[in-house]
């Protein structure tokens, strides 16, 4: 059966991480974390005043649900919290108990595959070139109503993946059995099943 069957998926800031995550998910019947949630509520909550490691020890599932989570604002400021060791410290218990549950589980994020879950059996690094991603950031972000400029979005994107990379906790990088999925090229549904023939041939 799937008991503890886990999908780690990790890339840089609008790759599709999210996009393919909630495509296999659905093709295999697995539950779906996306962990960069974690981060945007702590950020989100420090942004309203509140102090990062009591915010991310306190968090709940439902601060997933909050409104104005996908902002640039609350991006920079969950990329912000997530250099401090012990803010990811306090969220790793949740994505593991997560990522064990019956039925198996994707999770989606930057350290999935290195740190939250290097035992996952299948592990995706999605990824894509800055000026593709940060277009699709661009789009999206126009398209729910956020007026922000192509220029901005790019150098929040950058200065996201700077962070992210070299933080000396987690940084973002593919785990060394990681298969790389390079969407720069790709249109959705093509990079869909380059995900799931991927996992199909770790499942036998
Ligand atoms: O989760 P992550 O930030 O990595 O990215 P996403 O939210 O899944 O994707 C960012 C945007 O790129 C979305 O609007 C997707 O529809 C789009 N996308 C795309 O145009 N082509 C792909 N191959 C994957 C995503
Ligand atoms: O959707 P997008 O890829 O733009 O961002 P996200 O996945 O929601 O992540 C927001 C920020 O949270 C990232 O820039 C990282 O700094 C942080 N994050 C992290 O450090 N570790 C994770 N597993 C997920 C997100």
């Amino acid at each position: 059966d799937e008991m503890g069957f886990t999908v780690a998926i990790d890339g840089p800031a609008a790759a599709g991480k999210g996009t393919v995550s909630k495509a296999v998910a659905a093709h295999f019947g697995f539950a779906h974390l996306d962990t960069g949630l974690l981060y945007r509520a702590v950020g989100r909550k420090v942004i309203e005043g509140a102090d990062r490691l009591a915010a991310a020890k306190a968090l709940l599932a439902e601060d997933l649900e909050a409104e104005g989570l996908r902002t640039p604002e609350v991006a920079q400021a969950a990329s912000q919290v997530a250099v401090d060791p012990e803010v990811r410290a306090a969220l790793v218990d949740f994505q593991r108990a997560f990522a064990a549950r019956a039925g198996g589980a994707v999770l989606d994020g930057r350290d999935i595959g290195t740190v939250i879950c290097p035992e996952a059996q299948v592990k995706l690094f999605v990824t894509a070139s800055p000026e593709v991603r940060a277009e699709r950031r661009y789009l999206e972000l126009a398209a729910t109503g956020h007026e922000v400029t192509r220029e901005e979005v790019l150098a929040d994107v950058i200065a996201r993946d700077e962070r992210d990379s070299e933080r000396a906790t987690a940084p973002l990088r593919p785990a060394e059995d990681a298969v790389v999925i390079d969407t720069s090229d790709l249109s959705i549904d093509d990079a869909v099943a380059a995900a799931i023939a991927a996992i199909e041939a770790r499942r036998g």
